[in-house]
């Protein structure tokens, strides 16, 4: 299906049913991952808040949920490099084991400003899931990335949490821009 937004025009690439899917799957392999402990889990707004949503639904096991939000990309469709912490995370989490949720990981740079910064709170393991991957924008290995929704190629995507120009968040699809 196409989609028009703002000034960009969109196609379906991944949908609904599939997100569901692959959300249900993630969420089996996380209660079995940390079914010997209870994981803090940590959503990355704004993008990750419906895969975080939907994807706690699935965990099943005893865990905690916070919130932090950072911005990296400013209205634009490429990563700016540049990273601004809207809402830093209020709790402690020394020796907790941290489960952070991400909605895309691009060049890698927002996962690995976040991940550093968590490690200096001396979490007791820190994980990372996200719902995209660009393997090909990575700029930085991502070690802790283990859980990955789907792959894609080196596209602009809105849908599903991610925006363009703050639009496109609520769309249950998510959508690829067209040349
Ligand atoms: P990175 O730092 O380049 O990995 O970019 C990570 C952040 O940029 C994500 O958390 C998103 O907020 C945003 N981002 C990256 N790619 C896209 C995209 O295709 N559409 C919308 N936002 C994106």
């Amino acid at each position: 299906m196409k989609k028009q937004i703002a000034d960009l025009g969109f196609e379906t690439l991944i949908t609904a049913d599939k997100i569901e899917e692959r959300v249900k799957a993630i969420g089996v392999q996380i209660n079995e991952d940390f079914k010997d402990t209870v994981p803090l889990i940590i959503g990355v707004l704004n993008g990750g808040f419906l895969f975080t949503a939907d994807l706690i639904k699935q965990v099943t096991i005893p865990c905690e949920i916070n919130f932090t939000k950072l911005a990296s990309y400013y209205g634009g469709t490429t990563s700016t490099l540049k990273i601004r912490e809207d809402i830093d995370l209020s709790i402690d989490i020394k020796g907790r084991d941290v489960l952070i949720i991400e909605d895309i990981v691009d060049t890698g740079n927002t996962a690995h400003y976040l991940i550093e910064k968590l490690k200096l709170k001396e979490p007791a393991s820190l994980t990372m899931c996200s719902l995209l991957l660009k393997p090909a924008a990575l700029q930085k290995k991502i070690e802790e990335l283990k859980y990955i929704g789907f792959e894609i190629g080196n596209e602009f995507v809105v849908g599903y949490g991610l925006d363009y120009k703050e639009m496109g968040r609520n769309l249950a699809d998510i959508y690829k821009k067209v040349n």
